[in-house]
């Protein structure tokens, strides 16, 4: 008797489907993260420039007759793999979405730290829509997707659709931002430990209360313009995050790892959405990489070196 070769992981090719799907999706940075006020739904109206960087989770989908999720890499064996994941919760939005069974053996390879700033969980759920989208042979379009996505999380939709964005409302309506195609120098000083989103906003609302933030920064016109340079020296003076005081506010450390990016040579630091991980722009490739060499340990846990904009959750 002779056997079909298959290749490994096509096990399932007969049932209709593709055998395994990896996708590929990027963290985010925000260039510019204006938060304006608390709004009736518990979110804070938000005007900003998302940015996806070349720092990769990597998410396979195989068929399978349940719904199963495993991990390795940043943050295994802390992150609930269950139906708080929101990996699992975007399989199963798009599941009934698309009235398909919820089957599908999901295994995610993380880079981007939990809780960082960086939009990990959110790159996650994109990915994970993405990857079943062409699993299950749904079909639905990027746009569509990004519907599904804004029920997720607020930061999901951006990174449906990455490269550089516009986003208001609580960050879920984006739309794009066509520059001539530069790349920008990005170094990441990933932190020990995380940041949850939800403390930063109510610290940043405590400190407006009290009077002890600064004001808050103006509409993302002078960002923009400052893209449309592509001069980094230009970009350095115009990135800015409200968030940040609030930030340095829960993590005072966060002030002196600020401080060291500069002492390197970066052109700007800011901290990356509500932290701890901070990210700081260089001249060029060379430059990125000579920060990255000479940030001290003690100020981070990681540094990567990245570039952006980047696409978002793709098919690899
Ligand atoms: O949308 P997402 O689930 O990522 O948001 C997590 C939390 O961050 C929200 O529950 C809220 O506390 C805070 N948030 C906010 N305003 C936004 C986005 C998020 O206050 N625009």
């Amino acid at each position: 008797m002779t056997q079909a070769w298959r290749p490994e992981g096509d096990d399932d090719s007969r049932r209709g489907g593709a055998a395994a799907i990896r996708v590929r999706v990027p963290a985010k940075i925000n260039l510019h993260l204006g938060v304006g006020p608390l709004r009736p739904d518990g979110y804070h109206e938000l005007n900003t420039v998302y940015q996806a960087i070349s720092l990769y989770d990597e998410l396979t989908a195989r068929r399978g007759d349940t719904l199963a999720l495993t991990m390795e890499g940043e943050g295994a064996g802390e992150l609930a793999l269950d139906e708080s994941n929101l990996v699992i919760k975007a399989a199963r939005a798009l599941a009934a979405y698309a009235g398909v069974p919820a089957h599908a053996r999901l295994h995610l390879r993380k880079q981007i730290p939990l809780a960082g700033g960086l939009a990990g969980g959110s790159a996650d759920a994109a990915a994970t829509l993405v990857a079943c989208d062409a699993l299950w042979g749904t079909g639905l379009g990027r746009d569509e997707l990004a519907g599904i996505a804004a029920g997720l999380g607020s930061d999901v939709p951006f990174l449906v659709h990455g490269g550089t964005a516009l986003g208001t409302g609580r960050g879920e309506a984006v739309s794009p931002v066509l520059t001539k195609p530069v790349s920008w120098h990005w170094v990441v000083a990933i932190a020990d430990g995380g940041i949850s989103t939800p403390q930063a906003y109510r610290e940043i609302d405590r400190l407006r209360e009290i009077g002890a933030a600064p004001a808050p920064l103006a509409g993302t016109d002078a960002l923009l313009a400052a893209l449309r340079q592509q001069d980094p020296a230009v970009l350095a003076a115009a990135i800015g995050n409200d968030l940040q005081p609030a930030a340095i506010s829960i993590r005072p450390a966060l002030a002196e790892t600020l401080k060291a990016g500069e002492r390197a040579g970066a052109l700007a630091g800011i901290v990356s959405g509500s932290g701890p991980t901070c990210v700081f722009l260089a001249a060029d490739a060379d430059a990125a990489a000579q920060v990255a060499a000479a940030l001290d340990p003690s100020v981070c846990r990681l540094v990567h070196t990245a570039y952006g904009p980047v696409p978002g959750a793709r098919i690899v």
